[in-house]
């Protein structure tokens, strides 16, 4: 007998069945589909069936009614939070992920002081894209874990956003079925990552909801037809289940900003929140709580002006420190620097976001295990982007590690990534599509 089968109980399908229906180009029928995904969270459907069916819709595809009652069975598989008791619009923010992408710290804080509430339920990070939970993690602290009480309370009261750890409860099923993706080469699927991003958000039971779907070297989705076509579908899915949703196609071939890492991520949120900061992390914070403040009925916020004159600030230090963390605290900084020069006079032509990405990695920024640490002040600081000119012997980037011995491979992860030459790239702005329903 399976684990997690009842003596003598009865299953009303096959999982077998369910795989060989998808395998061959079917249409799996509602029943089988919410009874496969909850077969699985019970542990009666075995890891290696639910690889199987796994790589059966990464090679055939799923209809938009499948995709939505798969997002709908991993909903059902946990708890389904509700803000109506504030009193006041949500509005959640999710990224596809990408290299140096800080924005939600700026973001939240900018939104919410506004008036919306923002429940901005974050992960850590794996691999070379970076989580929201390690960068914040590097002020003195700042507490991750949050019962729903203490989130509630937050963003009921003054501050009104609140970045915390996701608990267990939500969507277990996307839990177990995400963990398996990542070791059996079935991540990239549009209809599993739509149904495993939206399920939580869903879940989290948010008013609105913004997408921002990152396309380029450092995303999931490397050409800006796929990244749409995801876009549409979790946005079809969101407001199928009565969350209004927006997504942006933003540009990720470029690593965001100046900062790759964690604690360098922080000051340079800071920096957006004083008003300054790289522009492509301020015309993305912008863009993002613009459609954010729209989908909670004020079209017109002036959000330049909330960044520019300390409102968005006084809400993140309120935010931080509502989470024990010090925000006017010394972020840590590196024991050991490597910089990288510029080798001749010249242009930055071309830096891609994946190796700097994986370079910041290697250097300890992120983790390749759940269970590692990150190092909150290992990473990359940019002193040049695309588009800039320099000459010979021009600091272009700085590497920070804990330990000298993590530079040589970092530098072999840069190796080809970046160019200097005659002439400026071709730049277009970072937001380049709207997706509504
Ligand atoms: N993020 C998720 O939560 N799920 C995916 O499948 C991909 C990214």
């Amino acid at each position: 007998m399976t684990a997690g089968q009842a003596q003598g109980a009865i299953e009303p399908f096959d999982a077998i069945d369910v795989i060989r229906a998808k395998r061959d180009g079917g249409v799996v029928p509602e029943a089988a589909l919410r009874w496969m995904v909850d077969a699985y969270t019970r542990g009666y459907v075995s890891d290696a069936q639910m690889a199987s069916f796994a790589m059966a819709i990464f090679q055939r595809g799923m209809e938009r009614d499948e995709i939505r009652v798969l997002t709908d069975a991993m909903i059902a598989s946990g708890e389904r939070m509700s803000f109506a008791s504030l009193g006041k619009k949500t509005v959640d923010k999710h990224s596809t992920g990408g290299v140096g992408d800080k924005i939600t710290l700026p973001l939240a804080p900018l939104v919410a002081s506004f008036g919306v509430a923002v429940p901005q339920l974050s992960g850590r990070g794996l691999g070379h894209t970076g989580g929201t939970l390690d960068k914040l993690e590097s002020i003195p602290g700042w507490r991750a874990a949050l019962s729903n009480e203490e989130m509630f309370a937050q963003m009921q009261g003054d501050v009104g956003a609140v970045i915390c750890a996701a608990g267990s409860g939500l969507a277990p099923a996307d839990k177990k079925l995400y963990a398996l993706r990542d070791v059996t080469g079935t991540v990239e699927a549009i209809p599993l990552i739509a149904s495993s991003i939206m399920s939580k958000k869903i879940a989290e039971g948010t008013d609105a909801l913004v997408l921002d779907v990152k396309f380029g070297s450092g995303a999931f989705m490397q050409d800006i037809d796929r990244a749409r076509e995801l876009a549409r579908t979790m946005v079809a899915l969101g407001t199928d289940s009565g969350v209004a949703t927006t997504a942006l196609l933003t540009d990720m071939n470029v690593p965001l900003g100046l900062a790759i890492g964690n604690a360098n991520e922080v000051r340079e949120s800071v920096e957006i929140l004083a008003g300054g900061g790289p522009s492509d992390v301020r015309e993305l914070t912008l863009a993002l709580a613009r459609e954010m403040l729209a989908l909670a009925g004020q079209p017109d916020a002036d959000v330049e002006a909330a960044l520019d004159d300390g409102r968005a600030m006084d809400t993140w230090k309120a935010m931080i420190r509502a989470q024990d963390g010090d925000p006017d605290a010394a972020l840590p900084t590196a024991r050991e620097t490597h910089q990288v020069l510029a080798p001749a006079d010249g242009v930055v032509t071309r830096m891609d976001a994946l190796p700097f990405g994986v370079a910041a990695w290697r250097l300890g920024a992120g983790r390749a295990r759940a269970q590692d640490p990150v190092v909150f002040e290992a990473g990359i600081d940019l002193h040049a982007k695309p588009g800039d000119r320099v000459v010979a012997g021009q600091p272009l980037f700085t590497l920070s590690a804990a330990d000298d011995a993590r530079f040589t491979r970092a530098l072999d992860a840069l190796e080809g990534s970046w160019e200097i030459g005659d002439e400026a790239p071709a730049t277009g702005p970072i937001v380049r599509e709207r997706i509504t329903a």
